[in-house]
């Protein structure tokens, strides 16, 4: 979760590219930006602004094609944020903070 001006946004926790968690990643103004091989995404609609050219070679193919993250729709009330999952079962969502 992440905030840019006023509108807090909740993406994928880890990054299309290889899976790497965000735990590090730098967001600035509604850049984030991947620790690892600093792939960078747009937090309001999880698109792909800049896909790394480290990893090259035929292993992986997979791995060089652009992938947006997935995005949460959020909404805040009474100062607490709230998250659409994409769930009907509350048991299938687990957060950890
Ligand atoms: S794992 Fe994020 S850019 Fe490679």
């Amino acid at each position: 979760m992440t905030r840019y001006e006023d509108t807090a946004y909740v993406l994928q926790g880890h990054c299309s590219h290889m899976l790497f968690y965000f735990k590090d990643a730098k967001v600035d103004d509604c850049v984030l930006t991947c620790s690892l091989h600093q792939s960078q995404f747009d937090i309001r609609d999880g698109s792909v602004i800049t896909w790394t050219e480290k990893i090259t070679g035929k292993l992986l193919e997979e791995i060089k094609l652009k992938k947006q993250l997935r995005t949460y729709e959020t909404s805040v009330r009474d100062g607490i944020v709230y998250v659409q999952w994409p769930t009907n079962n509350p048991d299938n969502v687990r957060v950890k903070y």
